[in-house]
């Protein structure tokens, strides 16, 4: 994508679950790089713009283009969809770790998969991260409170919560 195209632009966006109106034309623009919080009451729509971002809302109505693909467009393609997907990234309230799999695991799943990262570089990031949070000793722990957890001497109910959310 060129500098000059928004990471995302949004213009009279609406968006309804039935009668319920929840987005009723709302506008906006996030520039690549630029940090935007959105604040407002629970319930209010917040969540359902984020979701519109990789479409896993479809919207009713408006202009929503990110990374300049214009997701309006009634017939997105299963290919432009991964494409999207592929760069919009979403952590969800629920951490929806992998139980079975290590934090490492978890945390280079998607950069190997998707991505097509080496597992020794993917591996490089992980740790790099899971350093930052000061969680660098769970890689091999698992998400649960159970053996894993244990086993790394994880004293914090949920500590590799923390960690997904840095890089899901
Ligand atoms: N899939 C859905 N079907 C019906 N109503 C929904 C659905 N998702 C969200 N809503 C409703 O849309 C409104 C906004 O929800 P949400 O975006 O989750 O709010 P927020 O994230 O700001 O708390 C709420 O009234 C919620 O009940
Ligand atoms: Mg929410």
């Amino acid at each position: 994508m060129d500098h000059a195209t928004p990471a995302i632009y949004f213009q009279g966006l609406e968006k309804r679950f039935g009668d319920l109106s929840v987005l009723n034309g709302v506008n906006g623009q996030i520039n690549r790089g630029e940090v935007v919080s959105i604040i407002g009451p629970s319930g209010c729509g917040k969540s359902t713009l984020l979701r519109c971002f990789n479409h896993l809302e479809s919207i009713n109505g408006g202009q929503l283009l990110v990374d300049g693909m214009d997701l309006a467009r009634p017939n997105l393609t299963r290919k432009q969809l991964l494409q999207l997907r592929a760069k919009v990234g979403m952590v969800f309230q629920q951490f929806n770790l992998f139980p079975h799999m290590t934090v490492l695991d978890n945390l280079t799943l998607a950069p190997r998969k998707v991505l097509g990262q080496a597992a020794k570089e993917s591996s490089r990031m992980a740790r790099f991260y899971l350093d930052k949070v000061g969680l660098g000793a769970k890689g091999e722990a698992y998400p649960t409170n159970s053996r894993g957890a244990k086993a790394a001497g994880g004293d914090r109910p949920s500590p590799l919560h923390e960690a997904g959310h840095h890089v899901v």
